[in-house]
């Protein structure tokens, strides 16, 4: 019998829908050639496949959600991510969390918070035997994620956190994870072909041309929650410092740059449009400008890489590797503890796979 991955889910929306999904898509009867991968590193990724990953445990507030299975709160409003896949009932109800931040000024106007009693996370987390919490929740919610990081480390669960509140690049919270001999992963889930890797590695290539990089902005819109909620400037501070820093870390100097979410459009649904600019300099000091629009369906965008994610990170609790896990956070993290260009965080990350780093 195959080796299971026990994964809980705290935010059941978009993001979370599209992974669960995603991994019914590649479901125990899919047979892969090597042509046949689109979106994840590999069908196989160090003796896991997707269908290995078996969820436990849910927690979510709204109350369109709390109560029901969870394949059928994948699939409830405000979420707007496109079907792939149908979803089987799993047997698990998804259970009231902890309200704390997690619903801003915006999200409140459009969900109402269920009200269920709140759940002893750390003791379903416990009973449930999840290896895995992947934290999906709204930006901004920095009481609530810190909640959910507490929970993992009192029940001893592994913490991938998706969303920019830094846990596994804070060196406290990583050694809080150390000392609980747990590992951790994240911050900020890196699309697969996403604005940030595309616009770091432009920012890496123009460098490494010996271009000058003088300016540079990216502006993205979309029509769903995670798009709505970020309207609210208070709960940005955390995904712009992630998204920059990204930039930034590709460039030997100070550019001016201003990058991060930007608008709400409805009708774009799950779309995300992105624009990037870039302007420079060539040889002569002659100016030169480089403009990109990227339109992608976002949820999907970040669920094959969680698929590795996850895998990476049972890996790591196969081998009895704890704190903050740099390789796997590295490739599919925005914020990572180790910031490393596209190529080196792959490359790393294999090596991590096939057991020849320790992290
Ligand atoms: N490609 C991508 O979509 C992408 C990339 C990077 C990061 N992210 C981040 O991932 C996160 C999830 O994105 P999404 O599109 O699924 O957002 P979403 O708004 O669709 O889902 C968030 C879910 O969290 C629930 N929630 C809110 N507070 C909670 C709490 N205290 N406890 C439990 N559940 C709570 C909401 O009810 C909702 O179901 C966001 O922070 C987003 O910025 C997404």
């Amino acid at each position: 019998m195959r080796k299971k991955i026990n994964v809980a889910i705290a935010g059941v929306g978009n993001c979370a829908s599209a992974f669960i999904q995603g991994i019914q898509y590649y479901g125990s009867d899919y047979s892969a050639s090597n042509s046949d991968i689109i979106g994840l590193t590999s069908f196989n990724l160090g003796g896991y496949e997707p269908s290995d990953i078996n969820f436990v445990a849910a927690f979510d507030i709204a109350d369109t959600k709390v109560g029901k299975d969870l394949s059928e709160s994948v699939f409830a409003t405000p979420n707007n991510a496109m079907s792939v896949a149908n979803v089987p009932p799993f047997d698990v109800k998804v259970n009231k969390g902890n309200v704390l931040d997690g619903f801003g000024r915006r999200y409140s106007e459009k969900v109402k918070i269920s009200d269920a009693p709140q759940s002893d996370v750390a003791s379903i987390l416990k009973d449930s035997k999840a290896d895995i919490l992947v934290n999906y929740l709204p930006v901004g919610s920095r009481e609530a994620t810190r909640f959910y990081a507490e929970e993992c480390l009192e029940s001893k669960v592994c913490f991938i956190n998706a969303i920019p509140v830094f846990i596994a690049s804070d060196p406290n919270w990583q050694n809080r994870f150390i000392d609980k001999n747990i590992p951790c992963a994240g911050d900020d889930v890196m699309s697969q072909m996403g604005a940030t890797v595309i616009h770091k590695t432009l920012a890496r290539l123009l460098v490494d041309r010996g271009v000058s990089v003088d300016e540079t902005f990216q502006l993205n819109v979309g029509g769903d929650m995670d798009f709505y909620n970020m309207l609210d400037e208070d709960r940005l501070e955390d995904k712009r410092i992630s998204k920059t820093a990204a930039v930034q870390a590709m460039v030997p100097y100070d550019v001016p740059m201003r990058i991060g979410p930007s608008d709400y459009i409805n009708f774009l649904q799950n779309d995300k449009v992105c624009y990037i600019y870039l302007k420079g300099r060539i040889l002569g000091a002659v100016p030169i400008e480089l403009d990109l629009k990227l339109r992608v369906p976002d949820a999907y965008n970040s669920a094959g890489v969680m698929i590795d994610a996850v895998r990476g990170a049972k890996i790591a609790l196969d081998r009895n590797i704890s704190g903050p896990l740099e390789s796997i956070s590295a490739y599919c993290f925005k914020h990572p503890p180790v910031q490393m260009s596209y190529s080196a965080a792959k490359s790393n990350f294999i090596d991590f796979i096939n057991g020849k780093k320790d992290k």
